[in-house]
């Protein structure tokens, strides 16, 4: 279909004898949220890893507006247009805010005026632009959050991939992780968004799949995935 973003198509990644990621195939159209849910060690963060090429899959494929990005690296990747935040937040402990998300851009040739001026702007967006000239370690892990997203919405990829962007947010900062969200999602970006925690994913998902064992047990519209007794079952079952 002419409006997928992402296409991953029977995806494998192995750790020794462990398959974290088991012949997984999904897709984001052009501004669609999807979401991606399953317990913990279900294979998420591995195939997320895969998509921007951090991990090497062993089989399968992976394509970005048709084209395959499978062997790609992850700066290759980023180039192409996908951006992501991490689970645990890549903070720069000892730098301010403005320097922390000009890191990614200072081999550009973007002026530091012009660099300045984004960084100021992504910290606005995500309300963290009063603290500005604080350094890294004096955010809260949720600030640290919002502070990846903010590098995300500074570099203005297409495809937006978020790992666990809810996790030890409190509920006020998780607010602002919403509606950023949205925003974006309104502006055509489209997301692959992995949790854990539901309520979140549930509210801003436009399509659901389910891991499980590093396989899809389940896919659709939220309604349907929230009533799939294979799905309660995996939940409850662990
Ligand atoms: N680098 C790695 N080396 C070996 N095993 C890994 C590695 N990364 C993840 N795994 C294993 O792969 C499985 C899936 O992990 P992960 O993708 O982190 O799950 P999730 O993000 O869904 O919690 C787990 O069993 C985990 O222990
Ligand atoms: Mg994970």
């Amino acid at each position: 279909m002419s409006d997928t973003v992402l296409e991953v198509q029977a995806l494998t990644k192995r750790f020794g004898g462990l398959v974290a990621v088991d012949g997984v195939s999904l897709e984001v159209r052009k501004g669609q949220i999807v979401g991606l849910i399953g317990i913990n060690g279900a294979g998420k963060t591995t195939l997320m890893n895969c998509v921007n090429g951090i991990y090497r899959s062993d089989d399968g494929q992976v394509r970005l507006n048709n084209a395959d990005i499978t062997r790609k690296t992850p700066h290759e990747i980023a180039l192409a247009g996908v951006g992501r935040t991490f689970q645990v937040p890549r903070t720069f402990r000892r730098m301010d805010l403005i320097d922390n998300l000009m890191v990614p851009l200072l081999h550009t040739d973007a002026s530091d005026a012009d660099l300045t001026a984004r960084a100021e702007d992504g910290l606005r967006q995500v309300g963290l632009y009063e603290l500005r000239h604080n350094h890294g370690e004096e955010l809260s892990g949720g600030q640290q959050k919002l502070l990846e997203l903010a590098r995300v919405i500074m570099l203005d990829p297409e495809l937006i991939l978020l790992d666990e962007p809810f996790a030890g947010v409190n509920p006020s900062l998780c607010r602002i992780m919403l509606q950023q969200i949205e925003k974006l999602r309104d502006a055509s970006k489209s997301f692959l968004l992995v949790s854990h925690d539901l309520t979140s994913i549930y509210r801003l998902s436009d399509h659901l799949y389910v891991l499980n064992q590093g396989e899809i047990i389940a896919e659709g519209l939220v309604e349907d995935v929230q009533n799939d007794p294979v799905v309660i079952e995996a939940y409850l079952g662990n």
